[in-house]
């Protein structure tokens, strides 16, 4: 089997921290969000792996190439986002094999093993993951008909035929080519992957439904990074590669090679990354701090700081997305107030 990750769009709803930065880049538990797919594809036997490019797709392949991965992988570059059925075309050559395609901004707890072999032993020309939600009309949403079989896909519906959202994540027969030909932009001018699973459906190919038990997540907007932040940090294993000095450690707490505790309070589950420096500060559950940073004198909870920040005296941060390089410091100079220079599209609540 192959797999096709995607790892294209411009991620509008995470402004301003895409005008910088690919969307799937983005840290969760400081590991970017596309790592947790391409770990998934290559456990359910993944050996060959397509990466859809988009605008940013430098930084994709650079940060793809930082580490080895047990697969061969290609880099097929879509450019602008023309919808998920599109980047099937864009990817047709490579696509001679059944496949995988996974939103590169989807986390999934148990992983994809269990729907691969579930396809398998299928034999179905497509299989999609659903799981309930409370919210159908932000996803594509299955009509199903009483024996779980599907009847209609319809995409992020005003009236939502049932609770089942569909998850990035689907596996195909190559047949979903020709479908993805079929078919005809739809209103907000994509080739919707949900119409070409329709097309099969209604020329009669086999389209399973296979349900989603753990949880999952598709990291669209803040407040969804934020919480697959919190559910990976409450699976993680406690560790300490750092230096602790006069600090008390309270929970699951990992501490990455270079950093150093002084004189604070660090209570987990939480992440803080390599070569950081955290002095005088709590840091509380559910935080990760990325690589390179420095917090002095702070109060950080729930909240993602990535690689290279300097926080200093800056009072209690909570329920926070902050993106890399950035400095936050308690002014000194007079008059006193907030002295602020942000780029468009941020959101600041003091
Ligand atoms: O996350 C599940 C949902 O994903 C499904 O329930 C929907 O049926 C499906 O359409 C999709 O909806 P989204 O609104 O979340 O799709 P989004 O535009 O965010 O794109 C999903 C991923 O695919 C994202 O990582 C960006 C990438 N992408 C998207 C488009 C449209 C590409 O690489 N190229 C594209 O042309």
């Amino acid at each position: 089997m192959k797999a096709l990750i995607l790892s294209g769009g411009s991620g509008t709803r995470l402004r301003p921290l895409t005008y910088s930065q690919q969307k799937q880049l983005i840290p969760v538990a400081n590991k970017p969000v596309l790592f947790y797919a391409l770990e998934d594809v290559i456990e359910a036997g993944a050996k060959e792996i397509g990466i859809i490019l988009g605008p940013n797709k430098d930084q994709v392949i650079d940060t793809v190439k930082s580490r080895t991965w047990e697969a061969r992988i290609e880099f097929i570059y879509q450019g602008e986002p023309k919808g998920l059925a599109h980047t099937i075309l864009v990817a047709e050559k490579f696509l001679d094999d059944d496949f995988v395609m996974y939103l590169g901004d989807n986390i999934l707890r148990d992983g994809i093993v269990r729907h691969e072999e579930r396809f398998r032993s299928l034999k179905s020309d497509a299989s999609v993951l659903l799981t309930k939600v409370e919210d159908p009309q932000r996803f594509g949403v299955a009509d199903l008909n009483l024996d779980g079989s599907i009847r209609r896909l319809v995409e992020k519906p005003k009236v939502p035929p049932s609770n089942y959202a569909l998850v990035g994540v689907y596996f195909f027969k190559p047949v979903i080519i020709d479908a993805c030909k079929a078919i005809s932009p739809s209103w907000r001018d994509e080739l919707e992957i949900t119409d070409a699973i329709q097309w099969l459906i209604e020329h009669g190919y086999r389209v399973d439904a296979s349900f989603v038990e753990g949880w999952w997540k598709d990291t669209g907007k803040p407040e969804d990074i934020l919480e697959a932040n919190r559910l990976i940090l409450d699976d993680l294993k406690m560790k300490n590669d750092g230096q602790v000095d006069d600090s008390k450690l309270m929970g699951r707490v990992i501490i990455e090679k270079g950093t150093k505790i002084e004189r604070s309070v660090v209570k987990g589950p939480c992440i803080i990354g390599k070569d950081t420096m955290i002095s005088n500060s709590y840091i509380g559950p559910f935080t990760s701090v990325g690589h390179g940073c420095q917090i002095c004198g702070t109060e950080v909870e729930d909240s993602i700081i990535m690689d290279e920040c300097s926080i200093l005296n800056a009072g209690k941060i909570v329920e926070s997305l902050i993106g890399r390089n950035v400095k936050i410091q308690e002014g000194v100079s007079k008059p006193k107030g907030h002295r602020i220079i942000v780029g468009d599209n941020s959101d600041i609540s003091l």
